[in-house]
């Protein structure tokens, strides 16, 4: 059985105190839940958020480097997130791909150096709404599963979270139908299945990210192949993210 993973990838959003309150009062609410909860947060807050040691809430960056040091003006290296106690780092969001450029290339090596340093990649992939009505989503989400588990071992991969997060949904209220999730989860397990077998394949885990609320939660974790889920918007109150964790 594979334990559900609900994450919040709070972006550009809250300074180190609100950061700090925020996830005490989740601690609080989601302590006794059986899933598994991190909060993606800015650096700023990373180092703080890891010295309150909260029992039930994980901490994760939103991005690294894939380099441990060097000259790299501005980036935060897999080193720099271990040494602060950070577990997890979302790797190839499609904000991170669209406005700075980050390639499949790119990725895949984020997602191999978080593997190196003991870091839980969440990885993201997803299509726009021009490639959906194109027919062209499992081909591009396939793709991206591909390139980014490249020179992945197998003992490796059940630690890769996968988001499945289509562009349209993010942010828009607009969020897929349970089935429409379901179906290119499915998908991207079957890609999973041919790259490494059905065991390891049936180990990880796939979120749906986009517009997820307390409202619809239920009738996505209800979908075999959906294990959980990556939200930004209403992962920013601690009550709604809460009602969402506790579906
Ligand atoms: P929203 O939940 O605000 O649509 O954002 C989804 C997302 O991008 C999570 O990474």
């Amino acid at each position: 059985m594979r334990t559900p993973i609900i994450a919040g990838n709070w972006k550009m959003y809250k300074t180190m105190p609100e950061a700090v309150e925020a996830c005490r009062r989740l601690e609080e609410m989601v302590e006794d839940s059986a899933a598994e909860v991190v909060v993606c947060a800015p650096f700023t807050t990373l180092s703080a958020l890891s010295a309150l040691g909260l029992a039930k809430v994980k901490i994760g960056a939103q991005n690294m480097y894939f380099a441990e040091e060097g000259a790299f003006t501005g980036e935060v290296s897999p080193l720099m997130l271990t040494d602060v106690g950070v577990q997890y780092v979302i790797i190839g969001h499609s904000e991170r791909r669209e406005i700075f450029g980050e390639t499949d290339e790119l990725v895949n090596k984020k997602v191999r150096a978080a593997l190196e340093h003991e870091l839980t990649p969440i990885l993201c992939v997803g299509e726009t709404l021009e490639q959906r009505k194109d027919g062209q989503t499992e081909t591009l989400v396939d793709g991206q599963i591909r390139l980014a588990f490249s020179g992945v071992a197998p003992e490796a991969a059940p630690t890769v979270v996968v988001a499945y997060e289509p562009i349209w949904a993010i942010g828009t209220g607009e969020t897929a139908t349970a089935e429409q999730a379901e179906e290119v989860i499915a998908t991207i397990r079957a890609t999973l299945t041919q790259l490494y077998g059905a065991e390891i394949a049936e180990a990880i885990r796939i979120q749906y990210g986009g517009s997820v609320k307390p409202a619809n939660i239920s009738e996505l974790m209800a979908k075999p192949n959906i294990d959980g889920a990556l939200v930004g918007g209403a992962s920013l109150k601690p009550e709604d993210f809460a009602a969402i964790v506790r579906y």
